[in-house]
């Protein structure tokens, strides 16, 4: 008795489910936890018609297995299908499922008989025509949301979100590696790309002060062995990052992104030695190479 109430009840869950995930669908920016199901919608829909499945031979195995005791005469198996339970839940699965009544089987009964086989003319069953009446309703709103306005977006417009926003994630990772850099152990760039943009941007912001070869006017000559405040890359970027204020180096690191000191300093490094005409003498003292990159 307790199972049937229990069967009935998973069965009206499984049956409400189905209009939950349909209006989930339509939420699809909700809980995580909707988001699962709905990536998994297929999976959701196997894994409702197994337990279903699993319930209707539940169900079957004791309807026989109650006619087989009642055949022998055992007592207290028959109420199992012949005690009605009312509850709330039993008779709303009564009207849903819109089975007759055994006791009125006749009056549906077809006349034929085959063999002794005869044929109920039940009718559809409520849930399903009734899911079957919302399906068509839903598939007009559908229709008209995904075909005729402009409010759905079709698979190929979701994909080009998806990527677009795929790329934008890319980008922010690549400009927050890409200023993940300080002074601390770093190395010369050596492509030339690089090096280019360190140069357009040293001859647009430094030669005022350093001159377009870097031979040195108001600022040190950068392209000499002789460093005021070292000549490793790191050192450079360093200055170039802190400047020096109370001697005219502004500090750069409020104007420019960590990559482009980088890629300035860098070009710097392929500049040493290069001898440009009218150099600055020499200030500093001599930094040793220990290697180009450094
Ligand atoms: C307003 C003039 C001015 C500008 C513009 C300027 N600098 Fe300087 N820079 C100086 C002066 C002056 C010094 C010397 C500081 C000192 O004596 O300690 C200096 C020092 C340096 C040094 C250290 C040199 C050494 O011998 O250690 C580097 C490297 C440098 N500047 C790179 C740059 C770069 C790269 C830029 C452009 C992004 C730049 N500077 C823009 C004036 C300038």
């Amino acid at each position: 008795m307790k199972n049937i109430v229990f069967n009935k009840a998973i069965t009206l869950l499984i049956i409400a489910s189905i209009p939950t995930l349909g209006i989930a669908a339509s939420k699809s920016h909700a809980h995580p936890a909707w988001t699962w199901i709905l990536n998994n919608f297929f999976f959701v829909i196997a894994a409702t018609v197994a337990v279903a499945v699993l319930l209707s031979l539940w169900n079957l195995m004791n309807a026989m297995l109650s006619s087989h005791y009642r055949e022998l005469g055992i007592e207290g198996y028959q109420s199992i299908d012949t005690e009605q339970v009312e509850s709330p839940f039993s008779k709303l699965y009564d009207k849903l499922s819109g089975l007759v009544p055994i006791e009125k089987e006749n009056d549906i009964m077809l006349d034929h008989d085959y063999d002794g086989i005869k044929e109920l003319d039940n009718s559809l069953p409520p849930w399903w025509l009734y899911g079957f009446y919302i399906s068509i309703v839903v598939s007009l709103g559908y229709l008209y949301v995904y075909e005729f306005s402009d409010i759905g977006l079709s698979q190929q417009e979701e994909y080009v979100i998806e990527i677009e926003k795929g790329e934008e994630a890319r980008d922010a990772f690549a400009a927050k590696q890409a200023n993940n850099i300080d002074e601390k152990n770093l190395i010369a760039l050596v492509d030339a790309q690089s090096i280019s943009v360190g140069m357009r941007a040293f001859k647009a912001n430094c030669a005022a002060c350093h001159g377009q070869e870097g031979q040195g006017g108001v600022g040190p000559n950068l392209t000499d062995p002789y460093w005021i405040h070292g000549g490793s890359t790191a050192s450079i970027y360093k200055t170039i990052k802190y400047g020096v204020p109370e001697k005219g180096m502004i500090a750069w690191k409020t104007q420019m992104q960590p990559i482009m000191i980088h890629k300035i300093s860098s070009y710097i490094k392929t500049i040493q030695g290069t001898n440009p005409p009218n150099p600055k003498k020499k200030q500093g003292v001599l930094y040793e190479e220990i290697s180009t990159t450094n």
